[in-house]
């Protein structure tokens, strides 16, 4: 790994990797209610650790997921619920693991580079299904166990951010 590519420098271990970004992405949430700023920081703080090629949040409204805050190159603003990887995640309700994108089925390409990805399920502090988080490589079989557990440890943090719904 290049350790000047990001201004954080890359911890070579990637389970250490996520514990140093979830302290940080803790710290950053703590006192601020703000779903936005806290989505913000915290796909920065996780594609600077983690130095991924696309990292960013999808907002379930209504029967669509709704692009949220993401770096990378630009993304589809809106994809309907049980479409794509995003979509399936968010209809099913659980992190889905995708070794290579070509072989999902209605696998949606924003950036025809990617080629594996995983999708993790937003849900606020009553468990209902907010959104996603997607991160996608431009490597196939980029994603383990250790991102699904540093990912879904991410998203436990951003739970209480949600905007109450009743
Ligand atoms: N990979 C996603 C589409 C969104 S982007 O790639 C940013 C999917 O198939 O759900």
């Amino acid at each position: 790994m290049e350790s000047e590519k990001t201004l954080y420098g890359l911890i070579a271990d990637k389970r250490e990797a996520y514990s140093v970004a979830v302290s940080e992405i803790e710290a950053l949430v703590d006192g601020e209610p703000d779903l936005i700023a806290n989505l913000g920081n915290a796909v920065a703080v996780l594609r600077e650790r983690l130095d991924f090629f696309w990292i960013g949040t999808y907002r379930l409204e209504g029967d669509d997921l709704l692009l949220g805050p993401f770096q990378g190159t630009t993304a589809c603003s809106r994809i309907a619920l049980g479409r794509g990887v995003c979509g399936a995640a968010a209809a099913r309700g659980e992190t889905i693991l995708v070794p290579d994108v070509h072989a999902f089925p209605g696998h949606i390409a924003c950036d025809a580079r990617s080629r594996s990805e995983i999708d993790v399920v937003l849900r606020d502090s009553e468990g209902r299904v907010r959104g996603v988080l997607d991160v996608d490589s431009d490597r196939p079989s980029a994603f383990d166990e250790i991102d699904r557990e540093g990912l879904e440890a991410v998203a436990r943090i951003l739970a209480t951010s949600w905007p109450r719904r009743d």
